[in-house]
């Protein structure tokens, strides 16, 4: 017998809190839109009292997106419930996600209070959730390092109090599947209120068995999971939403659950986070990494040629892997690309598209094919930018002597245009130096990565920055065929994005932010 399972999207909130993942309430929008196409059932959009611009993220999407649900996350402080509340107010579907840690080891050293305190609290914030909206999930932090009669008392609390759905999360990653059933089976065996509530998971991946422990709650009786795109998420991240679902598809007879997610959309979703992101899943990550359905080994390919089935347990079609094969160059016309862009998921206007089919058609001159990856390279690295204060209108660099130098020229409205000349242990560090003296702002450069993000010698290398720029920490993204100048744009990137960086760097620092109550 096949059960209806809701899927519960976080990518917009637990997603969110890992270093570099954090997103724009524009940048969360559209995620939420595509989330919506996938056919998710709940969206968390947000935790609105870690900063305006949660806020106003989860607003927006609240306004906007009215088939899923969309939840928002509050401690169980009053002022998170009723800004949680405030920012749900427009949601067709709302629901309030209210959580406390339960475990002794965050009771004593986090949270600095006892059980009875705890209890108090959880039932109070339910109580005040309820005030608010009729959906209310109550989540034990912690859940399964928590002592089983604690976390059965605080569960009957919260449903006494009104709680729709509890969430027993794994949220150190800790658990294994066998324990983690059996855990579901416990609490709904302990509290006869769970009859009436949806019991949710919730795993993260610190063992590698975010996915595998989700499922056996499902086996168990979960009638929730909590997951997220390409499995980001704090720490090593959360469970992967497309591996969850796909294992439900390609296994029925072992995993017996259904959903509204639309297999098709996976692909299109997972790419459409990486690049709002600039992260992008490993190549062999499962269902949507480059090399999920890319055989190597000539016995494979001999194999896969004659029946798919021969090396393939998913036909990629099925998550909208295929017909990425449209060859889009220098002949290309601006209706070929829009509708591309289109396939993707970006509807453009006529501006967006003028410009883009400007950078387009340069990119064609260097590059022979032109890749979906190139396009949304185009796409990110040019509109979806902060508001332009600086651009880079010269860069020169001259290197292979020590120490290598670097002449650039800034300018950008407001700013005029100024010059500078600096030297470096590098092309890269004396880029940064001339930038840096150029708008008189002091960098302090805390992680660089270099990425090929297409195949072939005429590559478009994606440089992904993290810096400080006067004491606020910023990410910065930049694609070129040379990397210096990859390098000097995710810079001047990172560097747009000072003056808006306030609700941004709340957002970035989440980890301590969010837990330190
Ligand atoms: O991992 C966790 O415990 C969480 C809760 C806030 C649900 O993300
Ligand atoms: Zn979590």
């Amino acid at each position: 017998m096949h059960r209806d399972v809701i899927i519960f999207d976080t990518t917009l909130r637990d997603g969110e809190q890992a270093p570099g993942n954090a997103m724009t309430p524009d940048s969360k929008l559209r995620l939420a839109r595509q989330l919506d196409a996938l056919g998710v059932d709940v969206i968390e959009a947000g935790f609105p009292a870690a900063s305006q611009g949660d806020l106003r993220g989860v607003r927006d999407i609240a306004e906007a997106v009215r088939r899923p649900v969309i939840a928002a996350l509050a401690r169980c402080h009053e002022r998170d419930i009723d800004l949680a509340a405030e920012a749900l107010q427009p949601a067709q579907r709302k629901r309030i996600h209210v959580f406390i840690a339960t475990s002794e080891i965050h009771l004593e050293h986090k949270l600095k209070i006892d059980r009875e305190a705890c209890l108090a609290r959880a039932r109070a914030s339910v109580r005040r959730a309820r005030g608010y909206a009729a959906d209310v999930e109550f989540s034990a932090e912690d859940a399964t390092r928590t002592d089983t009669d604690f976390l059965c008392r605080v569960v009957a609390a919260a449903i006494e109090e009104g709680a729709t759905t509890i969430n027993l999360p794994d949220t150190v990653g800790y658990t294994t599947p066998a324990e983690y059933a059996a855990l579901f089976r416990t609490v709904r065996e302990r509290v006869p209120g769970t009859r009436d509530i949806v019991l949710s998971a919730h795993c993260h991946d610190d063992l590698g068995l975010a996915v595998a422990n989700s499922l056996a709650a499902i086996e168990a009786g979960a009638g929730q999971v909590e997951c997220t795109i390409n499995g980001i998420g704090e720490r090593a991240g959360n469970a992967a939403l497309e591996e969850i679902v796909m294992a439900g598809r390609v296994r029925p007879q072992v995993i017996s659950f259904r959903c509204q997610v639309n297999p098709r959309e996976i692909m299109r979703t997972s790419r459409m986070v990486s690049h709002e992101i600039g992260v992008f899943p490993q190549p062999n990550k499962a269902i949507v990494g480059r090399n999920a359905f890319a055989h190597e080994a000539g016995i494979h390919q001999h194999g896969v040629l004659q029946n798919g089935l021969t090396y393939e347990i998913i036909p990629p079609e099925m998550v909208g892997a295929g017909g990425s094969s449209i060859v889009l160059g220098k002949h290309s016309g601006r209706h070929a690309l829009e509708r591309r862009y289109r396939e993707l998921g970006y509807e453009l206007d006529s501006n967006a598209l003028e410009a883009l089919y400007t950078e387009f058609t340069a990119l064609a001159d260097k590059k022979r094919h032109i890749l979906d990856e190139d396009l949304l390279t185009l796409l990110h690295d040019g509109f979806h930018r902060a508001p332009e204060v600086y651009h880079l209108a010269e860069l020169r660099v001259s290197c292979g002597t020590e120490p290598a130098t670097a002449e650039v020229r800034v300018a950008g409205p407001g700013f005029g245009e100024r010059t500078a000349t600096a030297t470096g242990n590098g092309p890269i560090a004396a880029a940064f130096a001339a930038i840096g003296e150029a708008v008189g702002r002091s960098i302090e450069v805390l992680d660089l990565s270099v990425k090929a993000v297409t195949p072939g010698r005429d590559s478009l290398g994606r440089v992904i920055l993290q810096v400080r720029i006067d004491g606020k920490s910023l990410t910065g993204h930049g694609a070129s065929t040379d990397i210096v100048d990859a390098g000097a744009r995710a810079l001047v990137h990172a560097l747009n994005k000072v003056d808006h960086a306030d609700g941004l760097e709340a957002a970035a620092l989440g980890s301590s932010y969010f837990w330190g109550v």
